[in-house]
C-alpha cells in the first residue's frame, strides 16, 4: 500500500502488522527517548481542513519524534479562504516536495482524491463520514494492550453511527480482528443495512451493554446532521448516555473508551469518563505510537526500506 486512506482494503495481518509496529514505539514515546530519527530529512505536511486537537498534535509529535521536518497547514489560515480548490492546494503542497502528506477534510473521499494526484504517500486523518483509520488503529492497540487480545471481545459502539468515520473504521478493524461488534444508536442515527458490516445493531442501549467487554462511546456530530432528527440533550442522555448505573450492565472489568472530543453529561457522564476503567487518556497516548508507526511504514519505500508485511 502506498497510502493509508482507510482500514477498508487492509488485510487482517496488515492491521496486526501496524499494531505490532506501533507497540515498538509505545515505551520510547512514553519516555521521550527516541534517538532513532529515521524520518530525518523528510518533509511531513499536515493539511487540516477541519478542526482537530488529538489527531493534528499527535501526527505532529509523531513526525518530530522520528526526526521529520513537520509543517502544519490550517485551512482557516490558508489560501483556501481565498477560493483555492482542494486539488490546487494539494498540488501546491506536492510542488513543495512533501515526502508525506497527512490530510483531514470534511468531505468523504477527499483524501483518496488527493492520494491519486500527488507523488508522495498520503495518510487519512479523517475524511467526512468515510474513515479515520489511525483512530481505529489506536483504539485497537488500546484494546489489545488492556485485554490481551481483540478476537472474541464483545465491543459495543454507541452513538451517532450515521455520521461517524470513527465508527466505520473501528467496525472494519475490529471485525477484521475477529471481535464481536455490537452497534447502538437511535434509529434516526443508524446507517441502513449496517448488519452487512458484520455487526449486530441495537436501538436499546441497556440490551446492547449486556456482558460487554469494551464500551466505545461517540458524540453527536452536530456539524454533520444535515437535517437528521436529533433528540434533545436530555432525552439523548436518558436513553444513550453512559452512566455508572448503565456501566454495571457490562462485564465487571469492561473498558470504557471515547475517541474525543467528549460532550460530558451527554453521551458520557464525568463519573464514567474519569473512572478507573476508562482508557480515554491511554487512547490519546496510543495515538502518538500508532502515528509514528504509520509515518514510518508509509515512508519506507521512499527511504529504500522494505515496506508492508
Ligand atoms: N479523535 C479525534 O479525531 O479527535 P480530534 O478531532 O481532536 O483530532
Amino acid at each position: 500500500h502506498r497510502h493509508l486512506t482507510g482500514i477498508d482494503g487492509l488485510q487482517p495481518h496488515e492491521i496486526a502488522f501496524l499494531l505490532d509496529e506501533a507497540e515498538t514505539w509505545v515505551e520510547a514515546n512514553r519516555t521521550h527517548a527516541t534517538p532513532d530519527k529515521r524520518l530525518a530529512g523528510l518533509t511531513q505536511i499536515n493539511a487540516f481542513f477541519e478542526n482537530s486537537t488529538r489527531t493534528l498534535l499527535s501526527f505532529e509529535i509523531a513526525g518530530k519524534r522520528l526526526g521529520a521536518d513537520v509543517v502544519n497547514m490550517h485551512a482557516a489560515q490558508s489560501s483556501v479562504k481565498k477560493g483555492e480548490t482542494l486539488i490546487d492546494t494539494a498540488m501546491t503542497l506536492n510542488a513543495m516536495r512533501a515526502d508525506v502528506i497527512v490530510i483531514r477534510h470534511m468531505s468523504s473521499g477527499a483524501v483518496r482524491l488527493i492520494a491519486g494526484k500527488v507523488d508522495c504517500p498520503v495518510l487519512n486523518a479523517g475524511d467526512g463520514r468515510h474513515e479515520h483509520p489511525t483512530q481505529a488503529l489506536l483504539d485497537a492497540l488500546t484494546i489489545r494492550r488492556r485485554k490481551g487480545s481483540i478476537a472474541g471481545q464483545r465491543v459495543v459502539i454507541c452513538g451517532d453511527l450515521l455520521h461517524s468515520r470513527v465508527a466505520r473504521s473501528n467496525i472494519l478493524a475490529l471485525t477484521a480482528l475477529a471481535a464481536e461488534v455490537r452497534v447502538c444508536a437511535p434509529s434516526t442515527l443508524m446507517p441502513p443495512a449496517i448488519e452487512r458490516m458484520g455487526v449486530t445493531p441495537f436501538t436499546d442501549f441497556d440490551r446492547a451493554l449486556d456482558g460487554a467487554d469494551v464500551v466505545m462511546m461517540l458524540r453527536l456530530q452536530n456539524e454533520r446532521m444535515d437535517g437528521a432528527y436529533v433528540p434533545s440533550t436530555r432525552e439523548y442522555r436518558l436513553r444513550y448516555g453512559l452512566t455508572l448505573e448503565r456501566l454495571a450492565r457490562a462485564a465487571p472489568d469492561a473498558l470504557v473508551m471515547h475517541p474525543g472530543p467528549m460532550n460530558r453529561g451527554v453521551e458520557i457522564d464525568s463519573a464514567v469518563a474519569d473512572h478507573a476503567r476508562s482508557a480515554i487518556t491511554e487512547q490519546v497516548e496510543m495515538g502518538v505510537a500508532v502515528r509514528m508507526a504509520c509515518l514510518d511504514v508509509l515512508t519506507r519505500r521512499a527511504r529504500g526500506v522494505e515496506g508492508w508485511a
